[in-house]
């Protein structure tokens, strides 16, 4: 989860989060020199008094600069668009979580076991425990086995939600009527928080999302004595 100063992405708790963490960073960096390049061109330029009278057009120069940014471009387009469809791959996933957002808590389905379900509500500050994470921790947290391909269907109650995780690199809208689908792989143990990201009424800040990363068997463990 995200603490106290860190303005920049979570660590990432999944190979996809790696991938978009590399992907952002190659994409600041071609910002950066970019920014750097222009801002002291503009610099210079400013502290400049002196003009070629005889300079009208430059056709090789303006070839250049026309055709490099259209290079550059293209070094963002085309990672961008292999993570896209990285995204959206399906590996045989070997559990399916089925999230439903209401206003304003999440509920959840485990629909290949027994049909477990359950609500997530946000735990209020005043009931919160010294060791809980305000605004942040529900009472019934979802559990997932790490090392194991994970399939998420999102859909919603009442009005659009999105339940976003950003340790797993997982963003998607709850919307009444559909069904949405993504899939991610947890690659550690651990607490992971999200939010919801759709505007979704007065109390958009409080459905909180925790999922608890455990080893298979404690996953399994967890399951069976959840379908008695
Ligand atoms: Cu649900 Cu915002």
């Amino acid at each position: 989860m995200s603490t106290w100063a860190n303005l920049g992405l979570q660590d990432s708790a999944s190979p996809l989060m790696e991938q978009l963490i590399f992907f952002h960073d190659h994409a600041l960096l071609i910002l950066v020199m970019i920014t750097v390049l222009v801002g002291y061109l503009m610099f210079m330029l400013f502290f400049n008094n002196y003009v070629n009278r005889f300079l009208l057009h430059g056709q090789l120069i303006e070839m250049i600069w026309t055709i490099l940014p259209a290079i550059i471009l293209l070094f963002i387009a085309l990672p961008s668009l292999r993570l896209l469809y990285l995204l959206d791959e399906i590996n045989e996933p070997s559990v399916t979580l089925k999230s439903i957002g209401h206003q304003w808590y999440w509920s959840y389905e485990y629909s290949d076991f027994n049909n477990i379900e359950f609500d997530s509500y946000m735990i209020p500050t005043n009931e919160l425990s010294t060791d809980g994470f305000r605004l942040l921790d529900v009472d019934n947290r979802i559990v997932l086995p790490m090392n194991s391909q994970i399939r998420i269907l999102v859909t919603a109650a009442d009005v659009i939600h999105s339940w976003t995780i950003p340790a797993l690199g997982v963003k998607v809208d709850g919307t009444p009527g559909r069904l949405n689908q993504t899939n991610f792989f947890i690659n550690r143990p651990g607490l992971f928080y999200g939010q919801c990201s759709e505007i979704c009424g007065a109390n958009h800040s409080f459905m909180p999302i925790v999922i608890g990363s455990v080893p298979v068997n404690y996953f399994i463990k967890w399951i069976s004595s959840n379908n008695s």
